[in-house]
């Protein structure tokens, strides 16, 4: 069983010989539930449904600003460092990665454009010690990104970049190298930028973090790489139409992938598996781990989010997820269409065996692996999805991006917890603030 949706296909036919068909049929009426709780703004957390009309309510005039904004940003600088954490970073460097060259470092003088880096997304000494003697030599700018406004690892990291910038190129000129994107009237960060006089954006108070990368918070750092946020809002607008125009199991490919994790869920599968078959989407598989983590791990309840990166792991997790506790199920994301091409060339002697896939591409050979990895892991007992994308481009990332965050929606609704809250998150910091006498 497979649905299309504008290109992106769910296929869960991996997973259904493991839920009888009664049992599935039972789960269709709570997941209509579910969707409706969400459209018609009736769940929990119903104050933070922002997200679900940002690609649509974003206008050309706004996305021409952004643009613009990274226009000048790219002009002054040789790097620009996002300075964020959770989802004040995750989304943005998500696309990035999966979009830009694997070996941009090699080239570097061919790009047009400055590489964007991230800092505050950690507090360690070595990572952010090295960046500031790396910046000693560079013109830079930086885009400091938090929704609060207070979050501790990218405060920290703000001050020393901030402090660095300052006395490298005087207090005027890094005030017009410095973006903020926060609250529109609360926090430090909004107090600080107000009084610097830096640009700001705002994140709106109904978008969460982790729901947050098709507005400035992912759209800003985006355009800067040199990647077409018109397009990705585009791709994300048609998803939209369409995932809000359907609501079961059979036509809205949200509420079944939300359907099937649950079912599973509710049969001891506790943790899911994303697997990517590309490095490029090793932080797309983080922030989808993110997004679904924050977001349904509560209450004693959720699915853990694990992610994977194949045939890499295959080599590592892959011995486990064939054969180790049976607590697994597995989503499988696949690009149809490389960016490039390369092939196997044939050898005369044929001394490493390979001359029997000469003149294939490793797209083809890749394919192979993810097929023989669906079936092995199959017969090995763990249910698997799989949800293929025709290419890499900013449309199908937005699509994919808002097919995530209406499934993540619709799931944790099914498992009844609410969605856009984190509460477990104060636990650490209230740690931290008291062993550092705040
Ligand atoms: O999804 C979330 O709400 C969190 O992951 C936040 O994005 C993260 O904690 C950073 O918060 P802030 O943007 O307020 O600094």
């Amino acid at each position: 069983m497979e649905i299309t949706t504008n290109g992106i296909t769910l296929d869960v036919s991996g997973a259904l010989p493991f839920i009888p068909e009664p049992e599935f049929e039972s789960w269709k009426k709570p997941a209509v539930k579910a969707y409706n709780e969400l459209m018609n703004v009736s769940g929990a957390g119903n104050e933070f449904l922002g997200w679900l009309d940002l690609p649509s309510d974003i206008t050309k005039k706004e996305i021409e600003e952004i643009s613009e904004t990274a226009y000048l940003l790219r002009r002054r600088s040789d790097v620009i460092i996002v300075v964020g954490i959770g989802g004040s970073y995750l989304g943005a460097r998500a696309v990035i990665e999966a979009l830009q060259n694997s070996f941009m470092l090699l080239h570097k003088k061919k790009h047009r454009y400055p590489s964007v880096i991230f800092a505050g997304q950690n507090i360690g000494e070595d990572y952010h010690a090295e960046l500031i003697e790396a910046l000693d030599k560079l013109r830079y700018s930086i885009i400091v990104i938090s929704k609060s406004g207070t979050t501790t690892e990218p405060a920290i990291a703000f001050r020393l970049l901030r402090s660095h910038l300052e006395k490298k190129v005087g207090k005027e000129v890094a005030a017009s190298r410095i973006v903020a994107i926060t609250d529109s009237s609360k926090g430090a960060l909004k107090k600080l930028a107000d009084k610097e006089g830096y640009k700001t954006y705002v994140i709106p108070n109904d978008v969460g973090g982790r729901y947050s990368v098709l507005s400035p918070v992912g759209l800003l750092p985006i355009a800067c790489a040199g990647f077409s946020i018109k397009s990705l809002v585009k791709g994300a607008e048609e998803m939209e139409t369409a995932l809000k125009g359907h609501e079961t199991t059979e036509d809205n490919p949200a509420v079944l992938y939300a359907a099937i994790r649950n079912i599973l869920y509710s049969k001891g599968k506790t943790t899911e598996m994303m697997a990517g078959f590309h490095p490029s989407l090793n932080y797309l598989i983080e922030w989808w781990k993110q997004l679904f983590g924050e977001s349904e791990g509560k209450e004693g309840k959720g699915i853990f989010p694990a992610g994977a990166v194949y045939s890499t792991d295959l080599h590592s997790l892959g011995q486990f997820v064939q054969e180790g506790t049976r607590n697994l199920f597995e989503t499988f994301l696949w690009i149809e269409k490389p960016k490039k091409e390369i092939f196997i060339p044939k050898s005369e002697d044929d001394s490493d065996g390979l001359n029997y896939i000469a003149g294939k591409s490793l797209n083809y050979v890749n394919e192979k692996a993810m097929l023989g990895t669906l079936k092995a892991h199959i017969d090995g007992g763990v249910p698997c999805m799989k949800i293929s994308v025709p290419e890499l481009n900013e449309k199908y990332l937005g699509a994919l991006i808002y097919f995530f965050e209406f499934s993540c929606a619709v799931s944790a609704y099914l498992l009844g917890v609410n969605p856009f809250d984190q509460p477990g998150v104060e636990a650490y910091k209230k740690n931290m603030f008291q062993l550092l006498g705040k």
